[in-house]
């Protein structure tokens, strides 16, 4: 089955666990200890959704400061964005608003963007409310997800549900225009249909 090559990156404050929900997505494994990201680190996980098949390329950045100016390298021609916060971290919410700015102004246009609270799992921690995030991700037309990488909720779901929203205009796209510009192998039109439809529906 020809895969769908899908470029992602992840951008947030430096602790909020972007490694970590890269970890638990490709090798479902969890470390209490994961180094600080140096630059960024690369990682790609296929998976089959609605009978559709993505291999996601995951540019994992690095949150601290010094590292910002490299962002662009990443999310620059990257077709999804998740971008991370702490729930038990208020001071790692504000750096959403500033990504999100940032993607908006160079990303590209049709770039799917999802935000994600991790560590839910410690709820007698938390200091960012749900319905703030949310409310605030529907604004931006954004999905908006709480996860955690110790417990795996969410996580697998995340991916899918970008896989899901991403635009099949390309696919779409006359044959020709989709050869001249250098596009990877597509699938074949009807299947795509049900795929851009909700619920997918199961491949016959
Ligand atoms: P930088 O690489 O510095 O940008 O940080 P990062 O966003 O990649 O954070 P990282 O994944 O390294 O996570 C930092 C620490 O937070 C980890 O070592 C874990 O101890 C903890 N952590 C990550 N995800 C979770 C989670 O879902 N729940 C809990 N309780 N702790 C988490
Ligand atoms: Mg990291």
């Amino acid at each position: 089955m020809a895969a769908r090559e899908v470029k992602l990156c992840l951008l947030g404050d430096s602790g909020v666990g972007k490694s970590s929900i890269v970890l638990r997505f490709v090798r479902d494994q969890y470390k209490e200890n994961l180094e600080s990201t140096i630059g960024a680190s690369f990682m790609t996980k296929r998976i089959i959704v609605d009978g559709n098949s993505f291999v996601f390329q995951i540019w994992d950045t690095a949150g601290q400061e010094k590292y910002r100016a490299l962002a662009p390298m990443y999310y620059r021609g990257a077709s999804a964005a998740i971008v991370v916060y702490d729930v038990t971290r208020e001071s790692s919410f504000p750096g959403v608003k500033d990504w999100i700015n940032e993607l908006n102004k160079n990303a590209s246009g049709n770039i799917v963007i999802a935000i994600a609270g991790n560590k839910c799992d410690l709820e007698d921690l938390r200091e960012v409310d749900t319905k703030k995030a949310k409310d605030y991700a529907l604004d931006i037309n954004a999905i908006f997800t709480e996860t955690s990488a110790l417990t795996a909720v969410n996580i697998q779901q995340l991916f899918e549900t970008i896989a899901r929203k991403l635009p099949a205009e390309d696919i779409y796209r006359p044959r020709h225009l989709g050869v001249s510009l250098g596009q990877t192998h597509k699938p074949e039109e009807p299947e795509q249909k049900k795929r851009s439809c909700c619920g997918g529906g199961k491949k016959s």
